[in-house]
This record gives structure tokens, C-alpha cells and sequence, in this order.
């Protein structure tokens, strides 16, 4: 499979000058050099904790930030590559109508105000794309029926949805302008069980339908490894341990990966002995592993920074001392 994505060695901080500590001069260290690649086709699951840098990560791909450090480069479907930091506007257009995200809370990112049919189509409007009123009104149409939705709901407001009916119509915002690529951030984690299944089959219909590599952000590993083809996790702004998440599944060498699967409800004694962990503090920068308060391996050795190495060419980690697992 071809590359279609490239983020490299991407890093970004917020100052938090503005705010309480404007004197010390702090900074959260949200994402802290990370690299990895989407192959054409692919679903790649980003996981890791509340805080770990996924949405900043996803905002850094759409260039809604820029990064301090690092470089997204994409690959078009049709040949040519864009390279985010050299964008000029009318190319950062065409990067924003082939990558599309869906935000993270649905709620409050569809303006109240507007009509549905104005949601789906105020992006598209803007854009060289857009094929005017009378043919921009009948495939915001068709896309309301694509994601499962009626027609005629177009003239409503989001207050008339459910919160599930309300993701699907982000999501028929994303795909209005027929992207290569989507983003979907936390898109079933705001929703009931039997709802979360609704929509996580959509999407698979959806990235047949229109070929799509999707990037898929969530904080548990049972929904990503159900869904996606590879597994990244991240803690504390960085990627630990990558794999094909069929090989996730049967063993996770990083102490990290390893909480994390076990952590999922059916398996919650094990859960329970992560309380007694501190969360981790953004506000320093990163020095040795980004695990190395909670790991119950650490070693003076993780007081520097371990690689993301290669292992064997189909899993990357980055740690000292690995899980000695029996395969499950
Ligand atoms: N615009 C911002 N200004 C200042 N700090 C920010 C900003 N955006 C994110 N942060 C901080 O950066 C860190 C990473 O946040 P981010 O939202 O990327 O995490 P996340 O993994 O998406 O978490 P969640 O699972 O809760 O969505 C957090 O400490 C957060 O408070
Ligand atoms: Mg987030």
C-alpha cells in the first residue's frame, strides 16, 4: 500500500501566558515529536488518555494549528503531494477539500443558527468545487440520504436531531466535498453503545463507498481494534508502541499499551490498581519516556527518551523494557 499521509516529527506547545501562570512563563507540551504514515486505504486508530495530544495531533494534520517542529506531507490520489508547512491558500483549499475532519463534539460544532443544508454546504460554497445552487442543493441531498438521514431535514436546525442523527450530519459535512482522507475524532464517545455500533458501521459503508483512509481517534482500544487496521498509542504527546491491531490484540509490549488494554471494563480489578497513578503533567517538558511516573518497569535507563524503533517491520515501540508476554 502506497503512503497517503506523512506526519513527521511533528511537536507543538501552548503557552499558557495568558492565563494563571503568565509570570512563570509555562507552556503545555501537547504533542512531542511524533511520526507515522497512513497507507492509501487504511483505518489507522490513534488511542491514548484524555490529554495524550490526539486532538492536537488531528489539528495539526488540517493545519488549524501549525506546528513548532515537523512537517505533514500529503500524497495525492491523482499524483503530487502537498507539504503543509509550504502551502500557499489556494493549495491549502484544495489539502482541506481532500482531508476533512469530523470534530470531536458534535454538539458544539454545529452552529445552532444554521440550517443543516447550510452546514453541509458552507465549507463547500467557498471552495473552486462548489457547482452552484441548483446541483449543490440536490448532493447535499443525496449525502443526507448516503449518511442515513432524510432528505427534507435539510431545511431543520440541529436542535431537532438526536445526538447520533447530529454526528451523522458531521459526518455528511466532511464527506460533501468527496475527501481522500478523514479524520474522525471521538466520534462514538459521546454516544450510547447500540448508537456508537450505528455509526461506527456507517463509517464502514461510507469508506468503502468512497474509498476512503480514515485516521480514527478514540481512548479505548476495544472500539480500535474492532474498527481499525493499525493501532497507534499515544501518552503524554508521544506514539509508544504501534502495530496492526490484529497483533495488538494478541500481545502489547509497551507497559503503557498493556494498562490500557487492561483497563477496559470487563477486566477492571487491574483497572482499579491504575487509580493509584498520578496523571501525567503537560506543563514540563518531555525529557526520558513519557511513562516513566507510572511504569512499574522503569529503569534509570527511561530517564532518556526511548526511539520509536522498528521491531519487526510490522510493530514500532519505543521502550527499554518490553512485556515478556505469552501470546494470548
Ligand atoms: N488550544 C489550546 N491551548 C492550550 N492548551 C491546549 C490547547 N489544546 C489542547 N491543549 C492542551 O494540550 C494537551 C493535549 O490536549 P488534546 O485535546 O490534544 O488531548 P486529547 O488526547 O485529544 O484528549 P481528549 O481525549 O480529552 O480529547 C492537554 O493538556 C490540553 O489541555
Ligand atoms: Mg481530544
Amino acid at each position: 500500500m502506497s503512503t497517503h499521509l506523512e506526519l513527521k516529527d511533528l511537536s507543538i506547545r501552548f503557552s499558557l501566558e495568558a492565563g494563571l501562570f503568565a509570570k512563570y512563563g509555562r507552556f503545555v507540551y501537547a504533542v512531542n515529536g511524533v511520526s507515522f504514515e497512513l497507507k492509501r486505504g487504511e483505518t489507522y486508530g490513534l488511542v491514548g488518555e484524555s490529554g495524550c495530544g490526539k486532538t492536537t495531533l488531528a489539528r495539526l494534520a488540517v493545519q488549524m494549528y501549525k506546528a513548532d517542529e515537523g512537517d505533514v506531507i500529503f500524497h495525492k490520489n491523482d499524483g503530487g503531494s502537498h507539504r503543509l508547512s509550504e502551502l500557499k491558500k489556494k493549495e491549502l483549499f484544495d489539502y482541506r477539500s481532500r482531508v476533512k475532519y469530523v470534530f470531536q463534539d458534535p454538539a458544539r460544532s454545529l452552529n445552532p443558527r444554521m440550517t443543516i443544508y447550510s452546514i453541509l454546504t458552507e465549507g463547500y460554497r467557498q471552495s473552486p468545487a462548489w457547482p452552484g445552487e441548483e446541483q449543490g442543493r440536490k448532493e447535499a441531498e443525496e449525502m443526507m440520504q448516503t449518511v442515513g438521514l432524510n432528505a427534507e431535514d435539510l431545511d431543520r436546525r440541529p436542535a431537532d436531531f438526536s445526538g447520533g442523527q447530529r454526528q451523522r450530519i458531521s459526518i455528511a459535512r466532511a464527506l460533501i466535498m468527496k475527501p481522500e482522507l478523514l479524520i474522525c475524532d471521538e466520534v462514538v464517545s459521546a454516544l450510547d453503545v447500540s448508537i456508537q455500533s450505528q455509526i461506527l458501521n456507517l463509517l464502514l459503508e461510507l469508506k468503502e463507498k468512497f474509498n476512503l483512509t480514515m485516521l480514527f481517534i478514540a481512548h479505548d482500544l476495544t472500539v480500535t481494534t474492532y474498527f481499525c487496521d493499525r493501532i497507534g498509542v499515544m501518552y503524554r504527546g508521544k506514539i509508544v508502541e504501534e502495530a496492526p491491531a490484529k497483533l495488538m490484540a494478541e500481545k502489547r509490549l509497551h507497559p503503557y499499551t498493556n494498562l490500557l488494554y487492561n483497563s477496559i471494563p470487563s477486566r477492571m480489578n487491574e483497572a482499579l490498581e491504575l487509580e493509584a497513578y498520578e496523571p501525567f503533567d503537560s506543563t514540563q517538558p518531555l525529557e526520558g519516556c513519557p511513562f516513566y511516573h507510572r511504569c512499574p518497569r522503569r529503569e534509570e535507563k527511561c530517564l532518556k527518551l526511548p526511539e520509536l524503533q522498528d521491531i519487526d517491520g510490522e510493530r514500532r515501540l519505543a521502550c527499554y523494557f518490553p512485556m515478556e508476554q505469552e501470546e494470548s
